[in-house]
């Protein structure tokens, strides 16, 4: 055999020994656990991976990593990768970051090797500018390890706070995440669940049992129904794994890599100058009737596509992002169908994280406001809506980035001036004909104004109508350049899409401070 021959079947045991390696890795926990995790109707880590990211576009760090726990016989127990697939690929050709727990491997329980190399993923996105997607399914810290799997949860902690406003973090809980494990998740920018396969919660079903006696299941303490529509953690849940992970890529194309970007722009067909006859007869002829604010929405974005968030909780409100000429933009507007569009704890609250979203990342707000006050009541005022109202007052107010305002009929008291008005750097404000912008509704203001008549139901009556006619309009407001126009509804997306293009290069910036204080 000549020298050269000899050296080519020692690179090729090589190469067979790295496949061997890798093929190992990629098996996880093995077929046993793999099935098992089948049969509960989830993916596998890797599966996973291939739904979310861009055919052929994974890049995988660290295959090889492995524990170092020696203790409880873990020293006989080492699997390459450690239950968790970290890298980099593509959305969409967007870079991302991804770590995706791998439950057939100790339960996808957290080691201090697996927080490491969930870690570096994290320190290459912050370098880079690019979001980091986690893919969650653990059974938390690793028990065998001890105190080491906490200490890499609190790196992991400490860098979703530094990480936080400067690159987009998105959760997505795809099984079991309990315990102090759920802080992670819960200081990332979103939230998604599967239905039925995920929970979340800091203290189990058996816990709660022990210390207040209730007894409830793992899907009512933290399920996706439970923490969709009440505890409003997570931001939506969706059917299965495949679902949600294509969701997933559907929403990371709305965002911008970091906050050192401006906002993706794509292609529209959609024209900028596309009248809609129709919003021309959305608002009813009485002015307590409810209309659908989505509608308006749907009508007024590119293509009609709103990627709606936190849709069953707090409908009062609606937060979401769409695109408008191609631009991605966030919406706030208040829905006339669900407490006549009132502000109260749970609305404040859920629009002013994502208007906070929103200024962190250089994405124009769009608000829509039909508002007639903050909800009063006992209920309202001992939950401490003054400081929670304050909240979304004080995120419009901090936001510099563009804000376009349409005013479509209702805007009452303080709640006017909260919804981005023109006194909280509104850069356009423009109200519809059937806008109503005054200190509170006529009826109510004439109650107050002329006690003295409320006996006299013909006269009150009277005094109503001249207050509407008077005060229940867009135009007192326009006098003072409080708006900057009174639209024409059919006219309202060329109108916005102009206003967006204006302030596409804006430039605001708040007094230096290392950071505000905002009423939590
Ligand atoms: C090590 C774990 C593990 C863990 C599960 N496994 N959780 N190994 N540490 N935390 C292993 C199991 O031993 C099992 O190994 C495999 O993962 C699958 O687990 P099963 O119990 O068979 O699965 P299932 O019936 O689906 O139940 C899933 C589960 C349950 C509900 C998550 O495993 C469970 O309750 N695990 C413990 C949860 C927990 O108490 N974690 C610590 C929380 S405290 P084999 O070899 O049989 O396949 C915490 C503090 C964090 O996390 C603090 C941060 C600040």
């Amino acid at each position: 055999m000549r020298r050269g021959d000899r050296g080519r079947g020692k690179m090729e045991d090589i190469i067979r020994e790295l496949e061997r390696k890798r093929e190992q890795a990629r098996l996880g926990g093995g077929a046993r656990r793999i099935e098992a995790q089948h049969r509960k109707g989830r993916l596998t880590a890797r599966e996973r991976l291939e739904v979310l990211l861009d055919p052929g576009s994974f890049e995988e760090f660290d295959m090889f990593v492995e524990h170092r726990c020696t203790d409880f016989g873990m020293g006989e127990q080492r699997i390459p990768g450690d239950g968790v697939v970290t890298g980099h690929g593509a959305i969409n050709g967007r870079l991302v970051f991804v770590f995706s727990q791998d439950f057939t491997v100790f339960g996808g329980s957290l080691s201090e090797a697996h927080a490491e190399k969930i870690c570096k993923v994290m320190d290459h996105a912050m370098r880079v500018g690019a979001p980091v997607i986690g893919l969650n399914d653990s059974g938390g810290a690793r028990i065998q390890e001890g105190v080491a799997s906490l200490a890499g949860y609190a790196e992991v902690f400490q860098r979703n706070v530094l990480a936080s406003g400067v690159i987009p973090q998105i959760s997505v809980i795809m099984g079991p995440c309990a315990g102090g494990a759920v802080y992670s998740p819960a200081m990332t920018d979103f939230i998604f669940m599967v239905k039925d396969s995920s929970y979340m919660f800091v203290t189990g079903p058996d816990v709660v049992k022990t210390v207040t006696r209730e007894s409830v299941t793992h899907e009512d303490l933290g399920g996706a129904l439970a923490h969709t529509t009440k505890s409003s953690v997570a931001d939506l849940a969706f059917t299965d794994d495949v679902e949600a992970l294509i969701q997933i890529r559907r929403f990371v194309d709305f965002l911008p890599a970091s906050n050192r970007v401006k906002p993706p722009q794509r292609a529209t067909a959609d024209p900028i100058d596309r009248e809609e006859p129709a919003l021309d007869r959305l608002i009813p002829d009485t002015p307590t009737k409810p209309y659908d604010m989505i509608e308006l929405i749907e009508k007024v974005v590119d293509e009609g596509d709103f990627f709606e968030l936190q849709q069953a909780f707090a409908r009062n409100i609606i937060v979401g992002f769409a695109r408008m000429g191609g631009l991605s933009i966030g919406i706030v507007a208040n829905q006339p169908m669900v407490l006549a569009g009132c502000l109260d704890i749970d609305s404040s609250r859920k629009a002013a994280r994502f208007v906070r979203f929103c200024d962190c990342f250089n994405i124009p707000i769009l608000t829509f406001v039909d508002v007639p006050g903050f909800l009063p009541g006992t209920a309202q005022e001992h939950g401490g809506i003054i400081k929670h109202g304050a909240k979304l007052l004080f995120a419009f107010a901090e936001a510099t980035v563009p804000k376009v305002t349409v005013i479509t009929r209702k805007a009452y008291g303080g709640a006017y001036d909260v919804m981005s008005s023109k006194h909280l750097r509104g850069d356009l404000n423009y109200a519809w004909p059937t806008a109503e912008i005054a200190v509170m509704g006529p009826k109510g203001a004439v109650e107050i104004i002329f006690r003295g008549e409320i006996g006299d139901a013909a006269r009150i009556e009277a005094r109503t109508q001249d207050y509407r006619a008077r005060f229940a309009s867009p135009f007192i407001a326009g006098h003072r350049g409080f708006i900057d126009d009174v639209i024409m509804p059919r006219a309202t997306r060329a109108r916005i899409c102009r206003a967006l293009a204006m302030l596409r290069d804006k430039r605001l910036e708040n007094p230096w401070k290392k950071h505000a204080n905002i009423p939590l």
